[in-house]
C-alpha cells in the first residue's frame, strides 16, 4: 500500500487546469472541501465537464484516478466484488473499487443517481464519517485510507430520464457544487485552441450552444446542449465538412422531427440560420 508520504503536496491547492475551464472560487471550494475529507457531489447539465473534471483534478494533484460507472452497479453487492466459480469452489474476487478506497487517491462515483437508493445503502458507511464498512462475503472491515477521496457525479437536467431524485441520506453525505458551460469566450477559445476550429467557427458554435441552452432552461426545448455537440461539430469541420453538415448532423439532429413545422428540429433550426445569415 502507498506510504501516506508518498502523495507529495498533499492539502495544496491548484489554481487552474490546463485547458479546462473552471471558476477559480469553484476550483478552490471542491479542493478545499476534498482535503477537510468531504465528499463533493458535482451536478450540472449533460456535458458541463463533471466527469472529465474529476479525472483532470486527480491528474492535476499527481493522485492515482479510479472511477465508478454507478449505472452499472445491479446489486449492492455489486461494490465489493462477485462470486466465481473456481476449481471447483466459489470464492469471492473482490473489486477495484475495494482496492481503490484503501489506497489515496480519487475516487469519482461517476453518474451516481444512475441508480436506486438501495444501490446506495451498501456504500453509506464509507461515505459518512466511519469511513469503513464490513464485508460479508470476506468477513472483514474495510477502512477507507485517509487520504482517498469521493467526488460524485449527478447530471440534474431538467429533463433527464433513468435518474432518481436523491434521498436525504445522500445529501447528508455530500457537499453539492453544480458546474457550468464556459463563457463564450472561453469556449470560443477552448473549442480554437484543443479542438481545432477556426476562430469564427468556434465562436459560432460556442454562441449557438449557449443560446440552445438559455432555450432548454426558458424551457423551449427539451434537451440541454453542453459541450459535446460543439466538441462533435469541430471534428467534423477538422475533417473538410463544410460549417452547415456540421450543424446539421451535430446540433439539428439531437431533436426530435416530430410535429413537422412546428417540431423542436425546426426551432433549433430556425436559431442557427439566423446566426448563420448575421
Ligand atoms: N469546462 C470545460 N472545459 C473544457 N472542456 C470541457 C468543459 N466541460 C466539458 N468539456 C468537454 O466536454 C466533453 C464532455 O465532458 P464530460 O465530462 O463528459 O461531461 P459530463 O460528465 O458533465 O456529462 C469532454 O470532452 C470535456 O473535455
Ligand atoms: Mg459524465
Amino acid at each position: 500500500m502507498t506510504n501516506v508520504t508518498a502523495i507529495k503536496n498533499w492539502g495544496q491547492n491548484i489554481d487552474s487546469l490546463t485547458g479546462f475551464y473552471i471558476e477559480e472560487e469553484k476550483l478552490a471550494v471542491i479542493q478545499d472541501l476534498m482535503f477537510s475529507k468531504l465528499n463533493v457531489m458535482l451536478t450540472g447539465d449533460p456535458g458541463t465537464g463533471k466527469t472529465e473534471f474529476c479525472r483532470r483534478l486527480a491528474l492535476a494533484h499527481n493522485l492515482p484516478f479510479h472511477r465508478v460507472n454507478v449505472g452499472a452497479i445491479r446489486t449492492p453487492r455489486d461494490w465489493f466484488g462477485h462470486w466465481e466459480f473456481v476449481d471447483g469452489r466459489t470464492i469471492f474476487v473482490k473489486s477495484q473499487f475495494v482496492d481503490a478506497i484503501q489506497r489515496p487517491g480519487i475516487v469519482a462515483l461517476d453518474e451516481f443517481n444512475r441508480v436506486t437508493p438501495d444501490i446506495h445503502n451498501s456504500i453509506y458507511t464509507i461515505l459518512d464519517h466511519n469511513r469503513e464498512v464490513f464485508i460479508e462475503e470476506t468477513k472483514e472491515v474495510i477502512k477507507v485510507h485517509p487520504q482517498c477521496i469521493f467526488l460524485a457525479t449527478e447530471n440534474r437536467g431538467r429533463s433527464h430520464t433513468g435518474i432518481f431524485m436523491e434521498d436525504a441520506a445522500v445529501e447528508d453525505r455530500f457537499e453539492t457544487v453544480r458546474l457550468e458551460l464556459p463563457p463564450v469566450d472561453v469556449m470560443t477559445d477552448l473549442l480554437h485552441t484543443v479542438n481545432g476550429a477556426k476562430k469564427e467557427h468556434a465562436k459560432l458554435l460556442a454562441r449557438v450552444t449557449h443560446k440552445l441552452n438559455d432555450m432548454y432552461h426558458q424551457e423551449s426545448i427539451s434537451k440541454a446542449t453542453g459541450f459535446r455537440p460543439a466538441i462533435a461539430a469541430a471534428a467534423l469541420l477538422l475533417r473538410g465538412q463544410p460549417l452547415k453538415t456540421a450543424l446539421k448532423y451535430c446540433f439539428v439532429h439531437r431533436y426530435s422531427p416530430d410535429g413537422g413545422v412546428d417540431s423542436e428540429q425546426t426551432t433549433v433550426l430556425q436559431v442557427i440560420q439566423a446566426y448563420l445569415t448575421e
